[in-house]
């Protein structure tokens, strides 16, 4: 009798100290399990005289039954304990959020500039990164081996094909394919081996065209201003430069008032007031007669601008690069 009270004691004071499911499942084994101490007392009753068996075996089972109760009650209340102590909900703790996409600063302001001029009635169309050198340079009028096709420094595919090095083969692949009246922006990736703090090797173009009968210079000078002033604001104003395109003339290139320092002159504008956006010009005669458009008949004017530029000048970035490193805490901001 006194060893099975003693085992209960010995028992029931490990069982308290026990605080994992590993070690209660260690004690039911011990004391209950087929080689267990209880189990072995249980079995030597036999042996003991015959008076002293019934209280014993009724004492063994009585513990037998204690043991397995508080061994169960031991075990909920270590599940308990885990979920008060780890998987617990903390509801003071941020809710996560899902992360959401949005459209890169670049797309933005491509998708600005092209809503805009929708709105002054141009067709928006994209085309192929990949180009023929025909469409690329000879139909835009650079004869073969002429210096101006080394201002675009060109990544070639093979000997004909290329990586556009501006959206302007989409003024021959339209016309090809339109009658006049054609007024179309083309937004799109363009390619120039070309890399330091204000060029990168892919950049991106929003190019124009506008033609039809009796279209003059006027018209592109009020269709840009009108684009400028919508784009940034109207006291925004704009400087039109002689410049020189094969596929243009005459040719301009075209100013924007620094929208920095508003003229002051600053390191943005390198202290000139004025900022270079976009080169333009009255379509050259000789596309036309590449697309079978009557040059005596239509005029028209074509103009292209860097993306990159704009979104710079809109959202005060001094880096072009920092457009394409994919750092999301830089893209976040816009
Ligand atoms: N394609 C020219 C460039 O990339 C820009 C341009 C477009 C100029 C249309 C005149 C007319 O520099």
């Amino acid at each position: 009798m006194e060893s099975i009270e003693q085992i209960e004691k010995q028992a029931l004071a490990e069982l308290s100290t026990a605080d994992t499911p590993e070690a209660l499942d260690a004690l039911r084994v011990q004391y209950l399990g087929r080689k267990g101490v209880l189990t072995g007392v249980m079995r030597n009753i036999s042996q003991l005289p015959q008076e002293d068996r019934p209280a014993a075996g009724k004492k063994a089972n009585q513990v037998k039954g204690i043991l397995e109760k508080a061994l169960d009650k031991a075990l909920l209340r270590l599940e308990a304990g885990t979920q008060a102590s780890g998987d617990h909900l903390d509801v003071s703790l941020p809710g996560r959020t899902t992360l959401t996409g949005s459209l890169h600063p670049v797309s933005q302001i491509s998708q600005q500039m092209c809503s805009i001029f929708s709105g002054l009635g141009f067709d928006v169309a994209e085309g192929p990164e990949i180009e023929s050198d025909y469409y690329n340079f000879e139909a835009l009028n650079f004869p073969k081996n002429h210096p101006a096709r080394d201002m675009q420094d060109t990544f070639f595919v093979s000997d004909d094909i290329v990586l556009r090095t501006h959206t302007s083969p989409m003024q021959i692949r339209i016309m090809e394919k339109t009658q006049p009246p054609v007024r179309v922006v083309v937004p799109g990736k363009v390619f120039r081996c070309d890399s330091d703090l204000t060029h990168t090797p892919m950049f991106h173009q929003v190019e124009g065209l506008f033609v039809d009968r009796g279209i003059s210079f006027g018209d592109l000078k009020g269709i840009l201003t009108a684009f400028v002033h919508q784009m940034f604001d109207e006291k925004t104003s704009l400087r039109f430069r002689p410049s020189f395109f094969p596929f243009t003339e005459p040719s301009a290139e075209v100013d924007i008032l620094c929208v920095m320092c508003r003229g002051k002159g600053c390191r943005v504008c390198s202290h000139t007031g004025w900022i270079e956006v976009l080169g333009s010009g009255m379509v050259h005669p000789a596309l036309y007669e590449n697309v079978n458009y009557d040059p005596k008949e239509y005029t028209g004017f074509a103009f292209g601008m860097g993306v990159e530029r704009i979104a710079m000048l809109k959202f005060g970035i001094d880096d072009i690069r920092k457009f394409f490193e994919n750092d999301i805490r830089f893209l976040n901001q816009f």
